[in-house]
């Protein structure tokens, strides 16, 4: 329960909780990464692993958006499969190609050989990089953490890489169900260890990228990754904001919000406000920009800000944010131009 709020809270703070807020509140998924000078220019001298496991160097990534572009929260450099790679999986970034899992889980004897996952031990570079971003933050500045949901970080476990049909993970779904109940049991709670020791090392709210579940009908998902979700969830620390993501889920968004979470992310492919009565006009909203968008120059982006801003109507409890992650082509002067926007239109 998110009752109690201190004073001073940072906007998207209280947002976070429907608690009034002197602007719309924005952060943008993938806002540090490669569309930007300062990061590539980091990346020329670590691979990305590397760079995720240098604690400094993450720390400064992380920071990195915020100083260029004006936004309300930071979040956490690290990807979601980096809870994967202790299972010796063989997680690869392949230049060009994203990541790629060299030795994918397909079979029941797959799963049954894996091991629970070591967080603190094998996870605890991710931790001291919270502590370094946390103190080098302004009080202002919350930072959000974030994990995959264990739907997403087991379609890339299984598929080996992303997927077009999620085909070996429906199969192994549905012909499998033990194995899968299992995969995702310890997933989930690996996951949960995770975000609490992000949240114990100083993050403020935490974001679970459930990025893929839009491919699941919506009674498998009640069936086989609800109940996951939802431990995961239930087992975090009360007190922090969770915001539960994903894409292509306007016909999951009932469901999402049953598997928990304070705030619900919403794509671009519903109308804002059709949204929030989906999920419920009792929690709270983030989105839900199309990052496409963001190509062309603010002149044209800004009639679907101002319809985002319209549908949410001044409403306590809306996360200005993009439906998904921003695109590596995007200019950041487009960037810097949403954020200042979106306050503007949105001071009162
Ligand atoms: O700024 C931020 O949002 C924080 C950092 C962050 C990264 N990955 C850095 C990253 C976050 C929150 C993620 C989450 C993530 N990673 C998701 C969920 C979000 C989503 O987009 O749905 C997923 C599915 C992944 C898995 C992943 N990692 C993919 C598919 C890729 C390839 C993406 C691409 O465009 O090539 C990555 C690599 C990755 N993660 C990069 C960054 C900055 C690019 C790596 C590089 O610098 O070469």
């Amino acid at each position: 329960m998110l009752s109690s709020v201190p004073p001073d809270e940072p906007p998207l703070l209280l947002a976070a909780r429907r608690q009034p807020t002197p602007f719309t509140p924005v952060w943008l998924m993938r806002q540090a990464g490669r569309y930007m000078p300062e990061y590539r220019a980091l990346r020329a001298r670590h691979s990305f692993l590397d760079l995720c496991k240098t604690p400094q160097a993450a720390a400064e990534v992380t920071l990195q958006p915020v100083e260029r572009l004006g936004v309300d929260a930071a979040i956490l450099f690290a990807d979601i499969l980096l809870i994967v790679e202790p299972l010796g999986v063989g997680l690869e970034f392949a230049k060009g190609e994203g990541p790629v899992i060299h030795r994918p889980v397909r079979a029941a004897s797959d799963v049954a050989r894996l091991a629970a996952i070591d967080v603190p031990s094998a996870l605890g570079f991710v931790f001291e990089t919270v502590r370094l971003a946390r103190h080098a933050l302004a009080a202002s500045i919350p930072l959000i953490g974030f994990a995959g949901a264990p739907f997403t970080v087991a379609s890339y476990v299984i598929e080996g890489g992303p997927s077009r049909d999620y085909a070996a993970t429906k199969r192994l779904m549905h012909e499998e169900p033990e194995a899968w109940a299992r995969l995702l049991a310890l997933l989930a709670r690996a996951t949960t260890m995770y975000l609490n020791g992000q949240i114990a090392a100083g993050a403020q709210a935490v974001q679970l990228f459930d990025s893929w579940v839009g491919a699941l009908s919506p009674d498998d998902y009640r069936e086989f990754v609800l109940p996951h979700t939802r431990a995961v969830i239930r087992g975090l620390t009360p007190g922090v904001p969770v915001i539960h993501f994903g894409t292509g889920t306007a016909g999951l968004l009932s469901a999402m919000r049953e598997a928990g979470g304070d705030v619900i992310g919403l794509d671009w492919r519903i109308d804002l406000d059709a949204g929030w009565r989906a999920v419920g006009d009792d929690i709270a909203v983030q989105g839900n920009l199309d990052p496409v968008a963001l190509l062309s120059p603010p002149a044209r982006f800004e009639p679907a800000v101002r319809s985002i801003l319209g549908r949410a109507r001044g409403r306590r409890g809306h996360i200005f944010n993009l439906g998904h992650g921003i695109l590596q082509s995007t200019p950041v002067d487009h960037v810097k131009a949403l954020v200042a926007m979106v306050h503007e239109l949105s001071s009162r």
